[in-house]
């Protein structure tokens, strides 16, 4: 087994061929796919003609499945959601801001798989930033306003039945199966500069929209100290930006990148299969 790793020569991410993930991984096969995965926190794997089985198992094969709430999984799957827009839809483009997933769990996934079905000639690409980079660059002003710091974490913004993709945002039809729920407005505090659970390397972990608040901090100055957050973990030096094809699987660590969708394919469908690896156990 010897995999092929062409690093992007943007600030994070990988491509990785010579293996098949239609067939049950080695030991030695995850072993390697694992250490690219938390040296470059993004990586892809063109042509793959998955089914929603080897996403399953290729899930499985990086640890158990992560909890998804307020997204209804696919017909047959417990742990499949997908990620889907319409030719003719209206809504807005799902997840189009910066996040990284279910950030206000008390264990939040170490990462997501995202296996590309249906993909738009032009538009769509998947954005990441690199928060580790992001950090080790960050002006020391800036640093010391954050060091220490718990920031608090909440679904209320999107997935509260007030929320944006609430009540409101299912009248007017969106194609995917979100189901808000008052459990959104929970609360989770999580250090906003945080070592990586796995590599031990320091980095910023979440931002604006799951992260509401400050801990100890008035709201009107703690929302001001995440918008110059925000604005610094989201610049284009930190970027890799993704474009899809069809039988493509990516992986991205979410305790190292942020990552926001992208539309731009108005008049095409789109659809991928997601999933979400449970937060790290050593
Ligand atoms: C997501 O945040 O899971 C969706 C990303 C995308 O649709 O590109």
């Amino acid at each position: 087994m010897s995999l092929d790793v062409k690093i992007s020569d943007q600030a994070c991410g990988a491509e990785v061929t010579g293996v098949d993930l239609t067939q049950p991984l080695s030991d030695a096969e995850i072993l390697a796919i694992r250490e690219v995965w938390l040296e470059h926190h993004v990586l892809s794997f063109p042509n793959q003609a998955m089914s929603d089985d080897d996403l399953e198992q290729f899930t499985l094969s990086f640890g158990g499945f992560g909890d998804d709430p307020f997204i209804a999984p696919i017909p047959g799957r417990n742990n499949i959601v997908a990620v889907k827009r319409t030719a003719d839809e209206k809504v807005p483009v799902f997840a189009d801001n910066w996040h990284t997933d279910w950030s206000f769990q008390e264990n939040p996934p170490a990462g997501t798989c995202l296996f590309g079905i249906e993909i738009p000639p032009v538009g769509g690409d998947t954005l990441f930033a690199n928060q580790h980079k992001a950090l080790d660059d960050m002006p020391s002003e800036l640093r010391q306003k954050l060091e220490g710091k718990m920031a608090i974490h909440s679904a209320a913004l999107p997935y509260a039945p007030s929320g944006g993709y609430g009540d409101k945002d299912r009248e007017m039809g969106r194609s995917m199966d979100i189901r808000a729920s008052d459990e959104a407005l929970a609360k989770q505090l999580h250090p906003i500069i945080r070592k990586h659970p796995e590599t031990g390397r320091e980095g910023i972990f979440g931002t604006f929209g799951y992260i509401i608040g400050i801990e100890g901090m008035e709201q009107q100055e703690g929302m001001k100290l995440l918008l110059e957050l925000a604005g610094w973990q989201g610049q284009e030096q930190f970027q890799y930006q993704h474009k899809w094809k069809k039988d493509m699987l990516v992986m991205w660590d979410n305790r190292s990148v942020l990552h926001k969708a992208t539309g731009g394919y108005q008049g095409h469908d789109r659809l991928l299969h997601r999933t979400t690896i449970a937060a790290y156990q050593a």
